[in-house]
């Protein structure tokens, strides 16, 4: 059973791998003309596909399935009218949370790509709307129908972590509306995006930290940013540092908790002799910082462990009046 469920789990990897940004637009119209050929003269096919509906991440080869899949029950529904249309519609649309009127769409809000399969055919009553997602259902005569087709429609659409819903009534027709999730980059992600752009600072800084793996990485990671930076591996030797120049550092980043002389007296008495210069403290999230009132201590700021490098840039930039 083991094995089985590694199997499964690396088919299925393999499987994502196959994923990719797609557009859906290309896949319709080729789908569109293979189903065409093979329909009758008197069903009318309408299309209205936005070429700038976006893209999706997808495997084009599945998607091209549940096309072909939807189409020929379509077609088939079809049959039997003396005319009828085929309308497929592509369009993107922003979803902003579940729709009570409708149970089978419960996606995340965000942004999709809408497809909507309609047909004048024959329709379903609802005792058969029901079940034509289950795999051999079938309401075609023997030989003419597996009864596959929707449920592997509908397995490959969740895969696309998708939706499929189904609307129809007999005599009057049929709609398919399928949800894809888009590719988009929102507002948000873009706002994200500009925050990872490395912030460009400049001054010379006084860090310290008696954790000397910190100190490094923090070092290497501030004069990446284009700061000079002064290192000292416990408040007393900071201390001393300073000391040697009290005028020549622009701003000082210490650790709350060190040996012989915790972060905060640092501050003091780095303000003792030079009232006025930025100094950030961070700690431990869950660490307390005792004494006064953090906001009484005439420090910058205060920031909470793990740090965040480029949040720690920006509060310097911001101290030292630099651009942000
Ligand atoms: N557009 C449609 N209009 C009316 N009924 C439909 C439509 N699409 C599907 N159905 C109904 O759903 C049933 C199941 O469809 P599904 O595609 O899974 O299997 P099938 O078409 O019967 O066989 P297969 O696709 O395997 O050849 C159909 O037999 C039919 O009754
Ligand atoms: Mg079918």
């Amino acid at each position: 059973a083991t094995k089985l469920v590694r199997q499964i789990l690396t088919f299925s990897r393999q499987e994502e791998q196959e994923f990719q940004p797609m557009e859906l637009q290309p896949i319709i119209e080729d789908s569109v003309s293979m189903v065409q050929t093979t329909m009758k003269k008197n069903i009318t096919i309408e299309t209205d596909l936005d070429p700038a509906c976006g893209a999706i991440h997808g495997d084009p080869t599945q998607l091209q399935q549940v096309m072909i899949n939807l189409f020929t029950n379509a077609a088939h529904a079809l049959g039997a009218e003396q005319s009828g249309t085929l309308s497929i519609k592509l369009k993107q649309v922003e979803l902003h949370g579940r729709k009570a009127d409708d149970q089978s769409i419960d996606l995340d809000p965000g942004f999709y790509a809408c497809l909507t399969v309609k047909d004048t055919g024959c329709g379903m009553p609802p005792e058969v709307q029901e079940h034509i997602f289950e795999p051999y259902f079938t309401t075609k005569k023997k030989g003419e129908g597996t009864g596959f087709g929707l449920s592997i429609v509908h397995g490959i659409v969740r895969k696309h972590r998708g939706t499929i819903a189904v609307a129809s009534e007999q005599g009057t027709g049929t709609t398919f509306t399928l949800y894809f999730p888009l590719l988009l980059e929102t507002a948000e992600q873009e706002q994200k995006a500009i925050d990872l752009s490395i912030p460009e600072g400049y001054g010379h800084l006084l860090f310290v930290d008696d954790d000397e793996a910190v100190l490094s990485m923090g070092r290497e990671i501030l004069e990446s940013f284009g700061y000079s930076v002064v290192t000292a591996t416990n408040g007393r030797r900071g201390f001393e540092i300073f000391m040697q120049n009290p005028e020549g550092f622009d701003a000082l980043i210490t650790d709350y908790s060190m040996p012989e002389m915790n972060g905060h007296e640092l501050i003091r008495q780095v303000l003792a002799i030079r009232q006025g210069i930025p100094t950030i403290l961070y700690s431990g999230y869950m660490e307390k910082v005792d004494g006064e009132d953090l906001k009484n201590l005439g420090h910058s700021a205060f920031m909470a462990k793990p740090i965040d490098w480029r949040e720690l840039s920006r509060t310097v930039q911001k101290a030292l009046g630099q651009e942000v």
